[in-house]
């Protein structure tokens, strides 16, 4: 199929700061040996991908709004349309030398998710899906995997790390999900977490304390992968609270009950 108007806007801007965050990922492999090691380095290197995209998003599409990690809010005339925007998924990744980092793309329209790509510079895969269009992993159209039986699920999550809340509850989930499930996954690219249950290679995901920009693109290629996303309440607000679970529609239902039995709230 070819790729719509919007779609290009997005698929160039990606691809253009994918090409600099992939030569700076080479250089982080060598940097990884120094004494001083690459963390400023990747800081740079975040930033100029960001840069990269608000530059070539504002050309093709003046007037709209953004939602972007390191620059937070920014207003555009066209108060109907914002970009949201994460340089850099997956930065502790990026920052290690691990290939498993993506840049994530999303469009709001009247404060509605229509449009999202998720892409790895590294493995060089692109996840896109527009709304009422389906999802798709370069040009192969993917869904949500069928599996529906937990034992037989890999399921996917965030593992809150120094200076992030929640860790007790984390571990009684774990607990749960461990003893019910064919395993866990921790990737640390929230985007890829999404982008990867849509095709198929996950079949749930739950994580909290995320934000707009690590959500907003994969929501879109969950859904149109036949995906279902909520946050942890079981309401639409995953941008809002940070929270979200996801999976096929048995996947999703299962595992909520199964975290809420682990937390002792179901
Ligand atoms: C992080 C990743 C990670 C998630 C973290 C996020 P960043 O984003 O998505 O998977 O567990 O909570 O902050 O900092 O690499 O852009
Ligand atoms: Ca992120
Ligand atoms: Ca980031």
């Amino acid at each position: 199929m070819p790729a719509s108007a919007l779609m290009n806007v997005m698929l160039t801007a990606a691809r253009k700061a994918g090409r600099n965050l992939a030569r700076d990922f080479g250089e982080v492999e060598n940097l990884q040996v120094s004494l001083k090691g690459p963390a400023n380095f990747v800081t740079a290197a975040d930033i100029r991908a960001e840069e990269t995209l608000f530059a070539e998003l504002s050309r093709a599409r003046p007037g709209y709004g953004f939602l972007m990690e390191e620059r937070g809010a920014v207003e555009g005339p066209d108060k109907s349309h914002r970009w949201v925007v994460d340089p850099l998924d997956g930065t502790t990744n990026f920052l290690h030398g691990i290939p498993l980092f993506a840049i994530s793309i999303a469009l709001e329209r009247e404060g509605e998710l229509i449009a999202g790509v998720v892409y790895n510079p590294a493995s060089g895969e692109t996840f896109t899906a527009e709304k009422g269009q389906g999802a798709f992993l370069d040009d192969r159209r993917i869904r949500v995997a069928a599996r529906t039986r937990l034992e037989e699920c890999v399921i996917t999550t965030g593992i809150p790390h120094r200076g992030k809340p929640d860790h007790e509850l984390f571990l009684a989930e774990c607990a749960g999900v461990m003893q019910s499930t064919a395993g866990l996954r921790r990737t640390g690219a929230a985007a890829l977490d999404l982008a990867w249950l849509a095709a198929g290679r996950f079949d749930g995901y739950w994580e909290r304390n995320l934000s707009a920009w690590d959500l907003a693109a994969g929501i879109v290629i969950v859904r149109e992968a036949g995906g279902l996303v909520f946050d942890l309440e079981g309401g639409p607000k995953m941008l809002q609270t940070g929270s979200i679970i996801a999976g096929n529609e048995a996947v999703q239902h299962d595992l909520a009950r199964l975290l809420r039995a682990a937390a002792g709230t179901g």
